[in-house]
């Protein structure tokens, strides 16, 4: 091992840009890559941001910024090789996970939590059958399928409607529908094909669960007291969704006594079994005292966007401290809210007015994530807000939200002439 990879385990930390540096790779580098490596910049650590497209967020902020298609384990391997990072941190799914167990195998760099964690949980077949059928965690009931034949059987024999039909490799809602009868089936199937992030054509189907309401339970692995790896659990974050994309989040969210148990008892479970240091968010449905495993983000979430205001370590902070080997606080600062702004133009270069009105909502936060090009339904930035209650800081989020108004910027609008 080299003398870098040793003052690693015993978090020294280095000077960026000298031969002591502490070197983290970003794989994906959007919102929450952005702010992650904010997180580590403040800590000394020298960054590394890599992203599909040019002037991602996270580009924007790194000591360095590539371009590759992470997915791609050749052109993967040969910018890890160039960049010698000691600690590589994925931020998305879309990564040739086969490439990152090589790595970790090799002893060439640390992968966050574990190359195994990021292979399990880039494919909902991987994380689902481990939960389910591994670790006996209550989830949905689910079956897999290969073609609209096999789903329709699978639905008619096991699962029943309504159900969900998403692609087993996709992330915020895409290709993934809900089904309420066998007329609505084919169109599913179509839009799961369509949707998956691989082609591969094959789908998971859920039966629905009827929960009251659903959590993010963010859970730190980091090196406690002990010098071990221990377990920190969060506030739940309760957190809204439309078409499986997030909207709006708030933390904490009000729990039975019974619940709060179960889902952490969940989380302790699956994390355990992933293994390494860093945070998770475990996504859980609940209904009354009882608990459904959803799934399982090996890094910070987008839901946990509120701990920005709401905690008196961010979730980002979180991630950079336990994966540096450091000591972490998981205590609510006050309870806050988050709501989403989306892009609601197709253009590059785009603006943003009433930030100054948004900003005059007290106790307010924002975040634009300065993403290159917008689309009608792409996050562009987050507002943020804190208050006596999550009722008040929801309502203050909001508010900021619908303040700020995305503007085109090209001289004849293009929406304009559309019309
Ligand atoms: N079996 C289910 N029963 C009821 N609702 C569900 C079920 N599965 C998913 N949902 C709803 O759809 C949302 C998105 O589902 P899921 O998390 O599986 O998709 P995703 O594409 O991984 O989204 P993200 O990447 O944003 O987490 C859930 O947060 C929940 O609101
Ligand atoms: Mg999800």
């Amino acid at each position: 091992m080299t003398m870098h990879n040793s003052m690693h385990n015993t978090s020294a930390i280095g000077t960026p840009l000298s031969p002591s540096a502490t070197k983290v790779m970003l794989l994906g580098s959007g919102e929450l890559g952005k702010e992650c490596i904010i997180a580590l910049q403040r800590l000394g650590v020298e960054t590394i941001a890599v992203d599909r497209y040019a002037n991602a967020p996270g580009h924007q902020v790194a000591h360095r910024a590539h371009v590759i298609n992470m997915a791609d384990a050749v052109a993967l391997r040969a910018l890890i090789d160039q960049e010698k990072p000691h600690i590589i941190v994925p931020e998305i799914e879309a990564i040739a996970t086969a490439t990152l167990l090589e790595i970790e195998q090799q002893g060439i760099a640390r992968v966050i939590p574990t190359a195994r964690a990021a292979y399990l949980t880039m494919n909902r077949e991987g994380i689902r059958r481990l939960a389910a059928e591994t670790l006996g965690l209550p989830t949905s009931p689910y079956r897999f399928a290969n073609s609209l034949e096999e789903l329709r059987t699978a639905i008619d024999n096991e699962i029943g409607y309504p159900c969900l039909v998403k692609p087993v490799m996709s992330s915020s809602g895409k290709g993934q529908s809900k089904v309420d009868c066998a007329s609505e089936l084919e169109a599913a199937w179509q839009y799961a094909a369509a949707g998956s992030r691989v082609n591969q054509g094959r789908v998971i189907v859920e039966g629905f669960v009827a929960f009251e309401y659903e959590i993010t339970q963010l859970t730190v692995r980091a090196i406690g007291h002990s010098g071990a790896p221990e377990t920190f659990f969060c506030e739940p974050i309760g957190h809204t969704q439309i078409h499986g994309d997030y909207v709006e989040s708030w933390q904490p969210q009000t729990m039975s006594p019974m619940a709060l148990q179960r889902a952490r008892d969940i989380a302790q479970k699956v994390t355990d079994d992933l293994g390494g240091l860093g945070i998770f968010g475990v996504e859980l449905f609940v209904r009354g005292d009882q608990v459904w495993f959803s799934e399982v983000s090996p890094r910070p979430h987008d839901t946990g966007m509120v701990t920005l205001c709401s905690q008196r370590l961010n979730e980002f902070e979180l991630h950079a401290r336990a994966i540096l080997g450091l000591p972490v606080d998981v205590s609510l600062r006050s309870p806050g809210a988050s709501a989403v702004i989306y892009g609601r133009l197709e253009e590059t270069g785009i603006a943003f007015s009433g930030v100054a009105e948004a900003l005059q909502v007290p106790q307010s936060e924002l975040r634009l994530f300065g993403k290159p090009e917008s689309f009608t339904k792409r996050r562009m930035g987050v507002a943020l807000a804190t208050g006596c209650d999550t009722r008040e800081a929801l309502e203050r989020a909001r508010q900021v939200s619908s303040k700020v108004t995305p503007i085109s910027t090209k001289p004849s609008s293009k929406n304009q002439n559309i019309e």
